[in-house]
């Protein structure tokens, strides 16, 4: 087991940069996440730590050690890609023992590894079939199995669960999870999941061209968000902006929208006059008496909760109720929002205040 120090790294493709300085700590044994929309640099990051892909400046350390000039082979890591190629005409069990023979392992050394492996990831039966006698959950553990025999100081995982449908994905996710909390070995996950994100991390970093926008536990990245880009990207459906400025009111401050809505702000303490981004997520609007009209523009029904998308004045406004609402599109019902969960950023940096 290692910690994985990534310190000020730079990435340039020719005269291309793509990563512009960045900080990650991995603790040892923890399960950090990268996330971020595509092409902000995650499979990069993760192609740097392996040493697959040399950096432009900077250092990364692994268990202590500055990596920088180190040969993957000598990382001590075991990478899981989106594309988890198993050799078509080895078995199960010589496609999971591959690399340590490769290395010149003992015969009974392989066997006993493999089958430790394997009873981890429940693929004893499987172990003299070929890949294409699996499903796309076996073969994904399969891939995982070769990673596990080697033992290595950190795993790395780039999305190895897109190819995977919804229902296996979970289930993976479930599984991949209960692995690491059984060998608690250092883990960099890369995704473009926010829920794989907020379900599976220790602690989870999130990136936008080749930066580190915020790192943070998941609950802490939902409940805190630095800026606009965070707030957006962590939570589904995502959070709601609105754009307008801070009014004083007989009641205290009131949110006016653009779009002509007033909302309702608690005790936020931002001066009057300031223009400002409204955030509030849909899970922090009920349906009651007393609130702000909306009207309903889309019902989406899901069996255990209703996604209510609306206008408040011009802008949307999406709410997200545990209730089936009696509402029809085109009518109007009373939003309510969770004035303590409101959040307020700046409307040209986009950062919180
Ligand atoms: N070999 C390369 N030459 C030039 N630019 C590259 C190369 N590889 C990646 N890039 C660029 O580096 C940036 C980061 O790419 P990267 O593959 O790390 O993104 P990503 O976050 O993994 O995206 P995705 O979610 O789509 O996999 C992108 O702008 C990409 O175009
Ligand atoms: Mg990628």
């Amino acid at each position: 087991m290692a910690q994985v120090t990534i310190q000020n790294v730079v990435k340039r493709y020719g005269n291309v940069q793509v990563m512009h300085g960045v900080d990650v700590d991995v603790g040892d044994g923890q399960f950090v996440v990268l996330v971020g929309p595509s092409g902000c640099g995650k499979s990069t990051l993760l192609r740097m730590i392996a040493g697959l892909e040399p950096i432009s400046g900077g250092t990364i350390s692994i268990g202590g050690r500055v990596v920088n000039d180190v040969a993957p082979k000598d990382r001590d890591i075991a990478m899981v890609f989106q594309s988890y190629a198993l050799y078509p005409h080895k078995t199960v069990a010589e496609n999971m023992g591959f690399a340590l023979k490769i290395k010149g392992a003992p015969k009974s050394e392989i066997e006993q590894k493999v089958r430790k492996a394997a009873s981890i990831l429940d693929l004893e039966k499987y172990l003299d079939r070929y890949p294409k006698e699996l499903s796309g959950g076996q073969r994904q553990r399969v891939a995982m199995g070769r990673a596990i025999v080697r033992d290595p100081q950190v795993f790395l995982f780039d999305e190895p669960l897109s190819n995977l449908d919804a229902k296996l994905r979970v289930a993976m996710r479930v599984e991949i999870k209960e692995l690491h909390q059984r060998l608690k070995t250092t883990i960099v996950y890369v995704t473009h999941d926010q829920i794989e994100a907020m379900t599976m991390a220790d602690k989870i970093v999130v990136m936008r061209d080749g930066r580190v926008e915020q790192i943070g536990a998941p609950l802490d990245l939902y409940d805190n968000p630095v800026n606009t880009f965070v707030a957006g990207f962590i939570g589904s459906p995502a959070m709601n902006f609105v754009h307008g400025r801070i009014e004083a009111g007989p009641g205290g401050a009131v949110f006016a929208a653009d779009g002509g809505a007033r909302l309702p702000l608690g005790d936020a303490r931002v001066e009057p006059g300031r223009t400002v981004t409204y955030g509030i997520r849909p899970e922090h609007i009920a349906i009651g008496p007393g609130g702000v009209p909306a009207r309903v523009s889309v019902l989406e029904p899901t069996g255990s909760e209703t996604q209510v998308f609306a206008k408040v004045g011009t802008d949307s406004l999406d709410a997200v109720v545990k209730d089936r609402i009696g509402a029809q599109p085109g009518e109007e019902v009373s939003f309510v929002i969770d004035t303590r969960r409101v959040h307020l950023f700046d409307r040209e940096t986009g950062r919180r205040l």
